[in-house]
């Protein structure tokens, strides 16, 4: 299980030599949903439901360097790029670059098959990390949710035959 998700299950704890830091400025609930309705997958939230995923989501301190996930491990979390910047290894040949408001992580909690790609934080990042049952229960509480991640699914998938066709 990737170390985030056993943090969020308290099956290990906090471990300050361990990399991943929860955040330590910690947000207020208020300031998470400032954060929260800038990002364009909530858009079409009301007060009441950013309140909600910002109750349920918790900030983390990942360093540079740092894994997020990894190629064919199982995932267990959804992660939404707060500050810093992320590169998602898609092949040896392909990679992409995440940004705040950006997302991943989706797919592995969608599906349910291992993780797809590795992401690795490219500078120090700070992100919002869902867990696989809040996301569950998120996405029956709020609709629109769903379609806003379907735009950016269909956008990768896209991207991703336009790669295969140069
Ligand atoms: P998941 O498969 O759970 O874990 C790896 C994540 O990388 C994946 O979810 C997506 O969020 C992200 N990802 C995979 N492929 C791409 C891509 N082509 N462009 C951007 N992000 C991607």
């Amino acid at each position: 299980m990737e170390l985030i998700g056993r943090m969020l299950d308290g099956s290990i704890a906090y471990d300050p030599q361990g990399g991943l830091e929860p955040s330590s400025s910690g947000l207020r609930q208020d300031d998470k949903m400032d954060r929260l309705e800038e990002v364009p997958l909530f858009q079409g939230c009301s007060r009441r439901q950013l309140r909600h995923v910002a109750r349920i989501a918790e900030t983390f301190d990942a360093p540079t360097g740092m894994t997020l996930a990894r190629t064919g491990e199982p995932g267990n979390q959804f992660f939404l790029i707060l500050d810093g910047s992320a590169r998602v290894d898609v092949s040896p040949q392909k990679q992409r670059h995440l940004h705040p408001g950006d997302f991943f992580g989706e797919m592995s909690l969608l599906d349910g098959e291992p993780r797809s790609a590795t992401v690795v934080a490219e500078t120090a990042m700070r992100v919002l990390v869902i867990s696989r049952r809040n996301f569950a229960t998120l996405l029956g509480e709020v609709p629109g949710l769903t379609q806003n991640l379907l735009v950016t699914l269909s956008k990768r998938v896209r991207q991703a035959e336009a790669a295969l066709e140069r």
